[in-house]
């Protein structure tokens, strides 16, 4: 299948790939990530968990647990290449990268193939959690809106260049910037 976005290549191979790392797609509003990431986890035939945190009632980390502990089930079923849970809108749970980081921990002690998306506004997910609780177990894809300007962009994990604007010039891109 061929994906419109380069995002959406990257994202697929790493869901043929062993599970490795987080994969953090995160973005402004409306740029389409629930869309690709939906499209890809269906085109790769894995079976998947999507849950989202937006809805009308308010999500605590015990909903976090709740979606992660049936997606553990499916992992288990699963054949090899594992299973996948997809949490969008993550940023508007309080305290969520604690959940994660535990819960992504656990799987890795135990070998558990369950690869994990998440979802969400760039600037919040990189400041309340990515960077602090889970530093060195996330990539992150960058969705920036599509403009003559601006192409979509694939940019690797820059927690330090997150809090610029969606639309700051493509040279603003460092690949392998020192941390
Ligand atoms: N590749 C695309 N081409 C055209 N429209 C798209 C594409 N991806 C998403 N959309 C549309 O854009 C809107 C926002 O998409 P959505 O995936 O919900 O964005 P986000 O999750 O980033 O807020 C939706 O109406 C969706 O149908
Ligand atoms: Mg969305």
């Amino acid at each position: 299948m061929d994906f419109i976005r380069p995002q959406a290549a990257v994202l697929a191979r790493r869901l043929e790939e062993p599970r490795r790392f987080i994969q953090a797609v995160a973005g402004p509003r409306q740029v389409g990530k629930t869309t690709l990431v939906g499209q890809v986890t269906q085109a790769s035939g894995l079976p998947t968990r999507y849950a989202s945190a937006d809805g009308p009632t308010l999500r605590e980390t015990s909903w976090v647990e709740q979606q992660w502990e049936a997606a553990r089930l499916e992992a288990q079923d699963a054949d090899r290449r594992g299973a996948v849970i997809v949490l969008d809108e993550i940023q508007k749970i309080r305290g969520w990268s604690e959940s994660v980081k535990r819960l992504w921990d656990e799987d890795t002690r135990n070998r558990l193939p369950l690869k994990v998306i998440l979802l969400g506004s760039a600037p919040l997910l990189v400041q309340d959690g990515l960077t602090e609780s889970l530093a060195g177990r996330f990539e992150i894809l960058r969705i920036l809106h599509c403009t003559s300007r601006t192409p979509a962009w694939i940019k690797p994990q820059a927690p330090s260049a997150e809090h610029g604007s969606d639309d700051g010039p493509v040279g603003a891109y460092a690949e392998g910037s020192p941390r």
